[in-house]
C-alpha cells in the first residue's frame, strides 16, 4: 500500500478508526500523529468493541507496528492504562508499539487548568474534552513543556516537574482551583515513566528506516479537519494540526514520501462540544440517538447531528488534498423518506460556497439544500457497490460530485465486514 494520511474531514468522529482497522490489513506502520486523548476511535472487532485513545487503532492487528509521534501529546497515565486494559484484552503491545521521546507530555496541572478555563468562560466555554490538550500545546508552544525523554529520566523529571508545578500552581490558585501535590504528581508520573521507558524512542529514526526498506506506512489522524487550530472553526477547535499536513509536521516524514490522503466522513455530520454547525437538526440527532448512536467515545456526551454538509467536505477536501474517500455510517440514514444535503451557505442575500472564517458569520449562515429521496431499507448487509440500493448509491454519486474526490470505500456498519471497497 503507498503511504497513505487518514485525516477527518468533518467535526471529528467521523469512523476514523473503524476506517484504519481496514485499510491497516495493507499497511507495515500505523503512525498517529496529532492530539491526545482527547480522541476515541472505536473499532469492532466480531464481538469486542474496543476504543482508542492514544495507542494507534493498527494495534489491534498483530504483526504491525505502531507509533505515536512527536506530533502527539501524551498523559503518561492514561496511555499506561490503555496499555495495560488492551494487555487484558489479548492485544499484544510490547515491541509492537514505539513512543517518540520528543512527544510533549500532558501533566495534571494542564487538566486542571483546561477545566479551570472553561468553567471561568461559563457560557463562552468551548466544550473541550477536559484532558488538558489545549494547555500541554500552549506549554510546546511556550518552550515550557516536558517531552517523554524528560519523563523518563527520573532525575530530570523531578527537577523541571518542581518548577512547572511551582508555576502551575500560582496560576491555579488565582483562579481559585486547588493547587497541586509535587510529590504526589512526582511519585505517579515517575511511575507511569518507568512503565513507558521500553516504548520510548526516536520515532523518526524509526520511521526513514521503514521508508529506506519499503515498508508501507499508514497515518492515523485525530479529530477532524474543522477541529484544525488553523483551518477550524476557531476558537471552536482544537489545538493541534489535525489536516494532512500535520501528519508531515507529528512525524518528521516530509510530504514528498506521501502518496495518497484518504478523508473520512459520515453520510450526515456530527459534532461535540460547542462551536457552529450549520446544518444541525434536533430532529435527525433525537433519530439517531434513539438508536443509541452518536455518543461521544471519549466523554459519552450526545452528539450533536446534522445533514451532510457538502461545503465544509469540499473544503476539507481541498486542504487536505484528499484523493480518496471513505464515506462512513451510511446505515444511519436508512430510515429516513427525505435526505437533506447542503449545497451552500446564506446570510441574507450573501452566498457562500467556502465556509466563512468568523465563526459569528459562519453561526449567522443558513444552509441551502438540496433534498435527496431516502432508500428505506436497511444497507448494513449490502457488501458491495451493486449491493446497495440505487437510491442509496444516488446520494453516494451526489456527494463525490459535490464534494470533488471519489468515494473508494463505504461503510455500512460498525464492524470489519461492513465495508464496501468501490
Ligand atoms: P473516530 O473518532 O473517527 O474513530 O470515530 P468514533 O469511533 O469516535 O465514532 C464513530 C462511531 O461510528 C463508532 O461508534 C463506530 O463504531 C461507528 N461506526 C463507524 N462506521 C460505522 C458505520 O458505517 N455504521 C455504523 N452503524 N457505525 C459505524
Ligand atoms: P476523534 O479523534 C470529536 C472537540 C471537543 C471540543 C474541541 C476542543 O475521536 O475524532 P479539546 O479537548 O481537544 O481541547 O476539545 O474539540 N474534540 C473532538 N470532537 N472527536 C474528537 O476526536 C475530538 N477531540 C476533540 O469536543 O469541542
Ligand atoms: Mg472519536
Amino acid at each position: 500500500m503507498a503511504n497513505t494520511i487518514l485525516v477527518g474531514a468533518q467535526w471529528g468522529d467521523e469512523g476514523k478508526g473503524k476506517i484504519i482497522d481496514v485499510l491497516t490489513e495493507e499497511a507495515d506502520v500505523v503512525i498517529r500523529y496529532a492530539g491526545g486523548n482527547n480522541a476515541g476511535h472505536t473499532v469492532l472487532v466480531g464481538q469486542e468493541r474496543y476504543i482508542l485513545h492514544l495507542v494507534p487503532s493498527g494495534i489491534l492487528r498483530p504483526d504491525k507496528l505502531c507509533v505515536i509521534a512527536n506530533g502527539v501529546v501524551i498523559d503518561p497515565v492514561s496511555l499506561m492504562e490503555e496499555i495495560q486494559g488492551l494487555r487484558r484484552l489479548g492485544v499484544k503491545v510490547d515491541r509492537n508499539l514505539v513512543i517518540s521521546e520528543t512527544a510533549h507530555v500532558v501533566l495534571p496541572y494542564h487538566r486542571e487548568l483546561d477545566v479551570a478555563r472553561e468553567n471561568r468562560q461559563g457560557r463562552h466555554k468551548l466544550g473541550t474534552t477536559k484532558r488538558g490538550i489545549g494547555p500541554a500545546y500552549a506549554d510546546k508552544a511556550a518552550r515550557v513543556g516536558l517531552r517523554m525523554l524528560d519523563l523518563v529520566r527520573p532525575e530530570v523529571f523531578a527537577e523541571k516537574l518542581r518548577r512547572r508545578i511551582r508555576e502551575n500552581n500560582e496560576v491555579l490558585r488565582a483562579w481559585g482551583a486547588r493547587p497541586l501535590s509535587y510529590r504526589k504528581v512526582l511519585q505517579e508520573y515517575q511511575a507511569a515513566g518507568s512503565f513507558l521507558q521500553p516504548f520510548v524512542a526516536n520515532t523518526v529514526a524509526l520511521l526513514h528506516q521503514a521508508i529506506a526498506e519499503g515498508k508501507s506506512l499508514l497515518f492515523e489522524g485525530a479529530q477532524g479537519t474543522f477541529l484544525d487550530i488553523d483551518h477550524g472553526t476557531y476558537p471552536f477547535v482544537t489545538s493541534s494540526n489535525t489536516t494532512a499536513g500535520g501528519a508531515c509536521t507529528g512525524t518528521g516524514v516530509p510530504p514528498n514520501r506521501i502518496d495518497r490522503v484518504v478523508g473520512v466522513m459520515k453520510a450526515y455530520t456530527t459534532r461535540v462540544g460547542e462551536g457552529p454547525l450549520p446544518t444541525e437538526d434536533a430532529a435527525l440527532g433525537d433519530l439517531l440517538h434513539s438508536m443509541g448512536r452518536e455518543f461521544g467515545a471519549t466523554t459519552g456526551r450526545p452528539r450533536r447531528c446534522g445533514w451532510f454538509d457538502a461545503v465544509a467536505v469540499r473544503h476539507a477536501v481541498r486542504i487536505n488534498g484528499v484523493d480518496e474517500l471513505a464515506v462512513t455510517n451510511l446505515d444511519g440514514l436508512d430510515t429516513l423518506s427525505t435526505i437533506k444535503v447542503c449545497l451552500g451557505y446564506r446570510v441574507g442575500r450573501r452566498q457562500y460556497d467556502i465556509p466563512p472564517a468568523d465563526v459569528q458569520e459562519l453561526s449567522a449562515c443558513e444552509p441551502v439544500y438540496a433534498e435527496f429521496e431516502g432508500w428505506c431499507t436497511s444497507t448494513q448487509g449490502a457488501r458491495s457497490w451493486k449491493q446497495l440500493p440505487t437510491k442509496a448509491r444516488a446520494y453516494l454519486k451526489a456527494l463525490e460530485d459535490l464534494v470533488g474526490a471519489p468515494i473508494r470505500i463505504v461503510s455500512v456498519g460498525p464492524a470489519r465486514e461492513q465495508t464496501i471497497e468501490r
